[in-house]
């Protein structure tokens, strides 16, 4: 899996990582047994950065339980999803109980009340709680803001959605975050899943085979990951077997720019 600075966050990141909107937020010894092999499967793969939000159920605790002692070998970017600042130290109370007193990327999810929350992120920061702070939205009805944002300098990262359908973030956001150095974290690779509703077939993906493709998920990560303003992938999946083929298109050699007209092609 290849590495990367994740901006100027001091973060390294792989290429791939995982999300847990979802796929995380469930309840029962079998279904949370199942989340950990998804979670060991990602770690034997190198996909060691994990993403989660208050806002998605069960996954904070889900996540933070299934990495118990291997915690240290992860990377936890969580957020802040709250419109009022008790409600939001009290979700960052959680989540620093659930990661062993410390969140990697702390993101102020869909900008939700963020100039009080960055007051209290940048509080933990120096307590050494956080170690780098971002900012995600997934629509670009928020871009303007998350442009905002981003020019304060008190972010070093910024989450968005990108994938071959959703391509709004290359107008402004993505030259700005390369402008200003911020990392960027990928949502939503896959388009929540709409993308393999009509996959191309098989022997569409013949001339992606140099490039180490063998799936169509594989070919939509490395369409993401080839441009050099995205650091980070993070596609989730209930399936292990799945965790380790979405890594596994963490590795050059990337896309050029006829790859990714032919990937954006197949997507339709
Ligand atoms: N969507 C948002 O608005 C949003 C907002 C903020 C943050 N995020 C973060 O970004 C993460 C990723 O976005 P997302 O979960 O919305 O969508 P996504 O990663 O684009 O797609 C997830 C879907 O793809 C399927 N999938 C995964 N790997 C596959 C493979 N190799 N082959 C076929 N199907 C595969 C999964 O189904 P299976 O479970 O069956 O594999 C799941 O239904 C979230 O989990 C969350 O951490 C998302």
């Amino acid at each position: 899996m290849e590495t990367r600075p994740l901006g100027q966050t001091g973060l390294t990141v792989p290429a791939v990582g995982l999300g847990t909107w979802r796929t995380f937020d469930v309840r029962g010894a079998a279904a949370e047994a199942s989340a950990c092999t998804v979670v060991e499967q990602a770690l034997a793969a190198g996909a060691r950065f994990f993403d989660s939000s208050p806002m998605y159920g069960q996954a904070e605790r889900v996540l933070g339980q299934c990495l118990g002692p291997r915690r240290a070998e992860a990377l936890v970017a969580t957020k802040v999803w709250a419109s009022t600042l008790p409600e939001g130290r009290a979700q960052v109370q959680r989540a620093l109980a659930f990661y062993g007193g410390r969140v990697d990327l702390y993101q102020i999810h869909n900008l939700l009340n963020w100039r009080a929350q960055l007051s209290l992120l940048e509080e933990l920061r120096a307590a050494g709680q956080v170690r780098a702070i971002g900012a995600t939205h997934y629509s670009p009805g928020a871009f303007g803001e998350l442009a905002v944002v981003m020019r304060t300098g008190r972010v070093t990262a910024i989450q968005i959605p990108y994938n071959p359908r959703e391509r709004e973030v290359e107008n402004v956001i993505l030259p700005l975050a390369a402008e200003l150095g911020l990392g960027v974290v990928v949502m939503r690779p896959f388009g929540e899943g709409d993308l393999f509703r009509r996959p191309p077939p098989a022997a569409a993906l013949a001339p992606l085979a140099a490039f180490g493709v063998r799936t169509w998920a594989q070919a939509l990560l490395k369409w993401v990951l080839s441009d050099p303003r995205c650091h980070v992938a993070i596609p989730a999946t209930s399936r292990p077997e799945r965790a380790a083929e979405n890594a596994a298109a963490g590795q050059p050699p990337w896309f050029g720019a006829d790859e990714r007209a032919y990937v954006a092609r197949l997507a339709g």
